[in-house]
């Protein structure tokens, strides 16, 4: 597929148009970026890994009846997608605490949560991604209570799916980010990746903490071993499809 003027280019995608204006095409990129962009480096492989990942996991879930953007994979790290007016909010379900949680509310790393948390963030980097309040999302006119209901219901259901997935993979699925956007019929189809940039995966054959890390805390914490890491977990979502 010949790739021409680029639609918009993020930390790890570019988009860009095809002749059919309701379909858009990704490109997965090497680059990895932390902490809002000022820590940036590359993990060798990652555009194909992450964009297998999250076909194969997008593919999963609308089997089980969730509405996704995902259309096909023309090459390992190029997916078509729905074109979608993406909702400008990080959706967050967290099962055990770790990273911002931890720093915030001083609950210990690997808590297990008495209930899945859901959190939304205001997808903006030059306010640094802020946490928002239910009020906050109404004020700021992002969704209606319908939509929040929505984006709630569907990311509870993702988890429950995501998490018993992951088991078959003997992964323990720790948090995770999911971008939500809005199609020509108005219907809020799943959109983004599901990878280990997006999610806290931990191997649950090793028992160090930072020897079962598999997903970019390893990058974000200099924990060595990236790309075998993201090798692993594509290695293993595959084997168990
Ligand atoms: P956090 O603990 O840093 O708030 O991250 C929660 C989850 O969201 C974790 O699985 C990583 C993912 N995430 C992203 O996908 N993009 C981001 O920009 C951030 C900060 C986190």
């Amino acid at each position: 597929m010949s790739l021409n003027t680029k639609l918009y280019e993020g930390k790890a995608k570019i988009l860009y148009p095809t002749e059919d204006n309701e379909v858009l095409l990704t490109v997965y990129k090497d680059d990895a970026t932390a902490f809002n962009a000022q820590k940036k480096g590359q993990i060798h492989g990652k555009g194909a890994i992450n964009c297998t990942i999250t076909a194969a996991l997008f593919q999963m879930l609308e089997q089980e009846g969730i509405a996704t953007h995902y259309i096909d994979c023309p090459s390992p790290n190029q997916m078509r997608v729905k074109a979608v007016k993406i909702i400008p909010v990080e959706v967050v379900v967290r099962n055990i605490a770790a990273g911002s949680l931890c720093r915030q509310t001083g609950l210990s790393e690997g808590k297990l949560l008495p209930k899945p948390l859901v959190e939304y963030y205001l997808k903006d980097d030059d306010l640094g991604d802020p946490l928002l309040t239910r009020d906050r999302l109404f004020l700021l006119e992002i969704v209606t209570s319908e939509q929040l209901q929505i984006l709630e219901e569907v990311a509870l259901k993702i988890n429950h799916h995501l998490q018993e997935f992951f088991t078959r993979c003997n992964i323990t699925l720790v948090d995770f980010k999911l971008e939500f956007g809005i199609d020509a019929q108005n219907q809020i189809l799943l959109a983004d990746e599901i990878s280990p940039d997006t999610c806290r995966l931990w191997d649950q054959t090793e028992t160090d903490p930072e020897a079962r890390v598999m997903d970019k805390d390893r990058f974000r914490k200099d924990l060595g071993d990236v790309e075998s890491a993201y090798q692993r977990v594509q290695q293993r979502v595959l084997s168990v499809l």
